[in-house]
């Protein structure tokens, strides 16, 4: 197969949900369907458990298993899928975000009876932020839920969508019939069996005078009526208007009884965008360009305590990538080879000696490797798009070993890179601080430099509300503020000036006052 066609048959893909909508479940059902998996359940062991919040141990044990599921490759009908997994607990939220850059398309799961909640909002955002094309799959139609009409509105306001539904339910919960399935025009029955794949019925014309057989007059009746109401009041599908991110298709189901979930695969092998280009600082790189370019997305620790290895996973943006060909790392200005370079389908990890556009490797990493660099042939060029974000919660650490302060540097230095956490340094102090999204953050950095680097540390409360990156052309303005906040000026890693607001109010009136500085959220700008 040439290279053009290896390009043009890859989709790569995330799920994303709130946790408990049903991620995991459609994750696997889409495995069950490309034979990656043979049985249910094979994924679903690997779930960070939501328990996961007083049980970190159990996420630290978790994390070994979840390298495999980083990323699901299986092949459908002659098209190579790539699954980015996300996690669903909310403290690993960055981690989603950063996974988002390095897919072409979403699916989000909305549980029917809960409708929008709050992970999904703020994951979807990123998303349109990023105009990546998104499908939405209503899961749990099995249960008792919200009207169809009702959710779409739901969700065309809360997530800010424009929708288009694709397939459409014959009621819910109890007697939940099936659904019509508007893109391919044939009706699907439904019965509660974990493991089969039903077979849709075709239904051109619903005037149909067999459709009553199926599903009873008053249901035929009903369902007549809400197409019309669907073509009266939603847009038409318009792939174009898809693939930019402006339309979004719906689909119904239930993932749990592998139900609607073949229509919403096969209809996703025919729609989702083939592996698009990226944005550089430079300039735009496109997908069939002859010369391999790619970033890293992910950082994952290796488990086994034999190895401080870790694995990067690097999204091939251009070019193909080849075992042991040497390859430009940016910012290190170095060449580096890799002699095993890691393909993941389904839950094996095999060496491979090619990769395409669309792909994921895994690259073994002693350190070299931080997130957002960039690879390439020699082309110095930089993938923008991975922001850290300012953090929420921060504490100052200290060393508690004397004698294990190198061990201590490198630890921090290391699992920030990873992008655990932030790391920053007190202009005035030369305090360390740490700010992360998510609580759970500290126990694990504290567990890791303990097991991983032999270092131990406190942490010590600070009282900080945000951070924000500053810049300014003007200069003298700057200098000024820096000096009367000296002891609220910290450096990043990269060594660029960060104000440390102990309130809202301290924010608000810097900003008021200093009006020539710019306060930045995200790192990058
Ligand atoms: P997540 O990854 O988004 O967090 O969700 P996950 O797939 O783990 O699903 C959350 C719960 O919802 C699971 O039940 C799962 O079985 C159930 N579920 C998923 N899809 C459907 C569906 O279509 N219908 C119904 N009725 N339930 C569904 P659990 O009890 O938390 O876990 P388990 O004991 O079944 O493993």
């Amino acid at each position: 197969m040439g290279f053009i066609e290896e390009i043009q048959r890859r989709r790569t893909f995330a799920i994303i949900s709130h946790p408990d909508a049903g991620k995991t479940t459609l994750t696997e059902k889409l495995l069950l369907f490309g034979g990656a998996i043979q049985v249910a359940g094979a994924v679903k062991s690997n779930k960070i458990k939501k328990t996961a919040t007083s049980d970190w141990m159990e996420i630290e044990r978790q994390r070994g298993i979840s390298v495999a599921t980083s990323v699901m490759g299986f092949e459908y009908h002659d098209v190579k899928i790539n699954i980015l997994d996300t996690p669903g607990h909310q403290d690993f939220a960055e981690d989603t975000f950063r996974t988002l850059t390095a897919v072409d398309s979403v699916i989000v799961v909305i549980d029917v009876a809960k409708g929008v909640e709050p992970q999904t909002e703020k994951l979807v955002k990123v998303c349109r932020m990023r105009k990546t094309p998104i499908i939405i799959f209503v899961n749990k139609l099995d249960r008792p839920g919200k009207d169809g009409f009702e959710l779409l509105d739901e969700i065309e306001q809360k997530l800010d969508l424009r929708l288009t539904p694709l397939s459409w339910p014959i009621n819910m919960g109890p007697k939940f019939k099936g659904v019509y399935n508007i893109f391919d025009r044939s009706l699907y029955l439904f019965e509660p069996n974990k493991q089969r794949v039903e077979e849709g019925i075709a239904f051109d014309d619903l005037n149909n005078p067999f459709l009553p057989q199926y599903i009873g007059d008053d249901d035929t009746h009903t369902l007549r009526d809400e197409l019309q109401l669907i073509e009266g009041v939603y847009p038409e599908f318009d792939i174009e208007q898809y693939l930019q991110g402006e339309l979004c298709p719906v689909f119904f189901g239930s993932a749990l009884n592998n139900f609607g979930v073949k229509e919403l695969l096969d209809c996703f092998i025919r729609i989702a965008p083939r592996p698009v280009g990226r944005d550089t600082e430079e300039r735009h790189i496109a997908p069939d360009e002859e010369q391999f370019t790619g970033f890293v997305f992910k950082i994952h620790a290796n488990m086994d305590p034999n190895h401080r290895d870790r694995i990067a996973f690097v999204r091939v943006v251009s070019g193909k990538f080849e075992r042991n060909k040497p390859y430009h790392h940016v910012r290190l200005e170095r060449k580096l080879k890799f002699a095993n370079p890691t393909a993941f389908m389904a839950q094996k990890k095999e060496v491979v000696d090619e990769m395409y556009p669309g792909d994921i490797v895994g690259l073994y990493d002693a350190g070299n490797f931080k997130i957002g660099d960039t690879l390439s042939e020699g082309e110095v060029i930089h993938y923008k798009g991975i922001p850290s974000f300012s953090p929420e919660l921060f504490r100052y650490v200290e060393n508690a070993d004397p004698m294990k302060s190198k061990q201590l540097a490198k630890g921090l230095d290391q699992l920030t890179d990873e992008g655990v956490a932030q790391l920053f340094t007190g202009k005035a102090t030369g305090r360390k601080i740490i700010g992360t999204v998510g609580a759970l953050q500290f126990e694990v950095i504290q567990h890791r430099l303990l097991h991983e680097y032999g270092a131990s540390c406190r942490y010590e409360p600070i009282n900080l509300y945000k951070t924000a990156w500053i810049t300014s052309h003007n200069k003298a303005m700057l200098e000024d503020f820096k000096a009367r906040k000296a002891s609220y000026i910290a450096l990043d890693k990269d060594g660029r000036d960060v104000f440390l607001a102990d309130s809202p109010y301290a924010l608000q009136t810097s900003m008021e006052k200093y009006k020539d500085i710019r306060f930045h959220f995200t790192s990058e700008f």
